[in-house]
């Protein structure tokens, strides 16, 4: 039990080979799997999911990168899992990140960082019915 989380392995991740790793080290921190898929955004997918970013000025080089190929989309389960899936993470540039934490070990940069990882319970929810159906939540 315990509340939920929402996740993308982003396409460097993918790219480069490292969704098996990133699945086992989100397993073994005590996260549950309640929804996985393969899946790959198109444009407008990408700038809906990023709304609140599209002032930003990397917002275009966001768009453009979160959509040239596939991602994991996945919804977790965990006692206090926004905030534990985002220590797992690490901080969002890599160069910041804490040793042994998911973007430490496999992002690439600040823009190309690997994973996504909720920031509230309430951004969990909405994004976690972005990517899924009812019946493909379990
Ligand atoms: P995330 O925090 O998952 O969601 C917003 C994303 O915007 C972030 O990961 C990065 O991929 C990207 N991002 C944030 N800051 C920058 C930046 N300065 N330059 C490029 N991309 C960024």
């Amino acid at each position: 039990a315990g509340n939920k989380t929402f996740t993308m392995i982003k396409p460097d991740a993918v790219e480069n080979g490292h969704i098996g790793a990133i699945l086992e080290q989100i397993n073994t921190s005590g996260f549950r799997i309640v929804a996985l898929k393969l899946t790959q955004m198109t444009k407008a997918d990408a700038e809906e999911f990023y709304a609140v970013h599209n002032e930003r000025p990397f917002f275009g080089e966001l768009v453009e990168f979160m959509t040239r190929g596939p991602i994991v989309a996945a919804i977790l389960e965990k006692e206090n899992a926004v905030e534990d899936f985002r220590t797992l993470i690490g901080a969002t540039n890599p160069a910041d990140a804490a040793e042994g934490t998911i973007r430490k070990k496999y992002a690439t940069s600040i823009g190309e960082n690997a994973v996504h990882g909720s920031d509230s319970d309430e951004n969990a929810t909405i994004e976690g019915a972005f990517h899924f159906a009812g019946r493909e939540m379990f």
